[in-house]
């Protein structure tokens, strides 16, 4: 059987560092890349590669390094993101790029650098690391919100354009996940403040209810590399991928029943608010 390759983006923490340990312990050859390419694991079969998603060289240069070893490329994971989080009044327009670049197109970038190859292979899957917040939303998150959001329509879209050709765009949608996200997210809302904001109490807020669902539903880096891990080898891949039935339900009770989520997350909001 040829060797399978997957490039992952994001390797370096968290979810794509598990999938980087997972992949190559199946026996996948793994092209994995971030910023702090010191932190990628290392392994027979790994090979991590400097990565900036937002960067087009860096970008070219991921794939052409990928590419170079003459391999084919089974899947692409567009694993990396953050939460840029803060109220939208207070997130600097340099900031609202940031996170559009990272979490939307540099995935998109990416992929349309090995499309040509997949097309060629007539093989080939597109993973997108998106979230639950795809569906679901809380306050300071709104840019976070929209680059998940747009992910979901931006896969659904691309996998129709490419299933004529045999490849398929996935999406993986995780809930609280333990990883470096929350923190990440919440210092940068903290960060995203102007001084004296009179968001101040709403981000306490935002902090604690983050917190508090993330220490219920969460899973782990690895049980989510295993959704990976299905995703990219089932047979019928699926459109939509989550971890557990928690996620599922809340995704699917905000897509179905949207003005009551609003009200519920406002009354949610406005009961934190008040307590401080
Ligand atoms: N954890 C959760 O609760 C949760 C829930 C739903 C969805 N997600 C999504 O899951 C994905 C993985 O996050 P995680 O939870 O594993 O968080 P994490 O531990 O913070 O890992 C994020 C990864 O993204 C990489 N990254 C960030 N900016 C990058 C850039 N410009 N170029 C290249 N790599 C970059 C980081 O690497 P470097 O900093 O080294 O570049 C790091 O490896 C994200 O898309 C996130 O939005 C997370």
């Amino acid at each position: 059987m040829a060797k399978r390759v997957i490039l992952i983006t994001g390797a370096s923490s968290g979810m794509g560092y598990a999938a980087t340990h997972l992949f190559a312990k199946h026996g996948w050859e793994v092209y994995a890349g971030a910023r702090r390419v010191e932190k990628i694991p290392t392994g027979s079969r790994i090979h991590p590669l400097r990565l900036d998603v937002t960067d087009a060289a860096s970008r070219r240069q991921f794939v052409k390094d990928a590419l170079g070893d003459g391999l084919r490329v089974d899947v692409l994971l567009n694993n990396a993101g953050y939460g840029e989080y803060g109220p939208i009044e207070e997130v600097s327009l340099d900031k609202v790029h940031k996170q559009l670049e990272t979490n939307l197109v540099g995935a998109s970038e990416l992929t349309k650098l090995v499309l040509p190859q997949m097309r060629q292979q007539r093989s080939g899957r597109i993973i997108n690391n998106s979230s639950i917040g795809g569906d679901v939303y809380s306050p300071l998150g709104g840019w976070y919100y929209v680059t998940k959001r747009g992910l979901n329509v931006w896969s659904d879209v691309l996998d129709t354009e490419i299933r004529q050709f045999g490849l398929r765009s996935i999406i993986i949608e995780p809930g609280g996940t333990q990883s470096s996200w929350l923190d990440i997210a919440m210092d940068n809302a903290i960060h995203n403040l102007k001084p004296d904001s009179p968001y101040t109490p709403l981000a306490e807020g935002t902090r604690k209810l983050l917190s508090g669902m993330l220490k219920t539903t969460e899973a782990s880096a690895e049980d989510l590399a295993k959704v990976f891990y299905q995703a990219a080898t089932e047979r019928h891949p699926k459109r939509r991928y989550y971890f557990g039935l928690t996620d599922r339900m809340l995704a699917r009770f905000a897509r179905n029943h949207p003005g009551v989520f609003h009200e519920g997350m406002s009354l949610i909001v406005s009961r934190l608010t008040r307590n401080k």
